[in-house]
């Protein structure tokens, strides 16, 4: 293909940005680097910033986002690749301020590609996408840290969500008892059927608490939110146990006192998913081939089209995502 559809968002007028689909040209392979034709592509939170002119995100437009992509070789001047073999590509820039995912050909260093492990196809990676592989991050970190299932419950903040709903499925599968807190209670036995034994509102972590610690309710967390919620997950955590922090959809800030960590040695786990070595994304994807393949993975996410990213990406960046959103990029 030498030319390809994409979803350029362009600044119309001062700070409105809008999105559309464009004919864009095949770009120059540069030494060391992989063109790929994207088969799909997934929607995330920080492709909704891009999307709407975050300069945190996406400092140059007019801008192709999509920090998640997969498909086929194409050309490759990295000799780890070959036309035709099936990729991977999450996190590092792609999407950011390197031409994403939300066009039917991507161009990057070989050194951001995996090489989609048997067992998983084209299309569950992008259910997975950067929201999956942050969910088994964060759930290997929990596990590293000794968390088991006897240990008592894990709590999920953001539940409906692309990062939650995946952490739900997860540790469900492999044998905890899941509380998902959501803003969405009307999804609950849309979290139930995953699995998940109790479903708790937002509200419960949202409002500050002058208290320095909290009942212990949690043997471990997998945190999207930040702020006001996260320290309230932290408060909440039993003796020993862990959070898992990934996200920021409440807010960046972290307003705590230390008692917590000095009085129930609990633990504060940071999770990136996008400068990781790419041996550790390699480890995870290979780990959702295997002994943690999701059973109903389809049941996670809708299929969308380009024409239809302009909704969906509204939905996202204002907390209304409910599970994973495939970019369907082949017509
Ligand atoms: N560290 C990393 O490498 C990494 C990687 C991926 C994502 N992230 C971050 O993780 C977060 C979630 O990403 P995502 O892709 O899962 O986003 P998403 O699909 O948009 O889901 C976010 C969910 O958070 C909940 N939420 C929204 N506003 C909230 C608030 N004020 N307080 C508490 N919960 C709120 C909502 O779920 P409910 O209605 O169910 O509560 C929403 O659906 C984002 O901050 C993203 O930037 C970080």
């Amino acid at each position: 293909m030498s030319t390809y559809k994409a979803f350029e968002v362009r600044e119309e007028t001062e700070k409105n940005f809008v999105g559309t689909i464009v004919e864009k040209s095949a770009l120059e392979l540069a030494e060391g680097s992989v063109s790929i034709e994207v088969c799909y592509s997934s929607v995330n939170y920080k492709d909704a910033l891009s999307a709407s002119g975050s300069k945190a995100v996406t400092r140059e437009y007019p801008h192709v986002p999509g920090i998640d992509a997969a498909g086929t070789v194409l050309a490759s001047t990295d000799s780890n690749f070959a036309v035709g073999d099936e990729v991977v590509v999450t996190g590092y820039d792609l999407g950011m301020n390197t031409a994403g995912g939300f066009g039917q050909q991507v161009t990057v260093p070989g050194g951001w590609v995996t090489k989609l492990p048997v067992g998983l196809s084209l299309r569950d990676s992008m259910v997975l996408g950067t929201a999956g592989l942050t969910a088994g991050l964060c759930v290997n970190k929990l596990l590293l840290n000794g968390i088991t299932p006897e240990a008592g419950k894990v709590l999920v903040t953001g539940a409906t969500g692309g990062v939650g709903i995946i952490a739900c499925a997860l540790l469900v599968k492999l044998g905890f008892e899941v509380v998902a807190s959501t803003g969405k209670l009307a999804e609950t036995a849309k979290l139930t059927a995953l699995g998940v034994s109790e479903v708790i509102s937002r509200e419960a972590f949202s409002e500050e608490n002058p208290r320095p610690m909290l009942k212990e309710s949690y043997a471990a967390a997998v945190d999207v939110a930040g702020g006001t919620t996260l320290v309230n997950v932290i408060k909440s955590l039993s003796y020993g146990g862990s959070v898992a922090a990934c996200g920021l959809v409440d807010s960046p800030a972290l307003s705590a006192t230390v008692l917590p960590f000095i009085l129930r040695g609990v633990n504060l786990l940071g999770v990136d998913s996008v400068e990781l070595p790419l041996a550790q994304k390699q480890q995870v994807w290979n780990l959702f081939a295997n002994e943690w393949a999701l059973t109903d993975i389809d049941s996670l996410a809708e299929t969308i089209v380009l024409a239809e990213l302009p909704a969906v990406l509204a939905k996202v960046l204002a907390g209304g995502a409910i599970g994973r959103y495939v970019l369907d990029l082949r017509a």
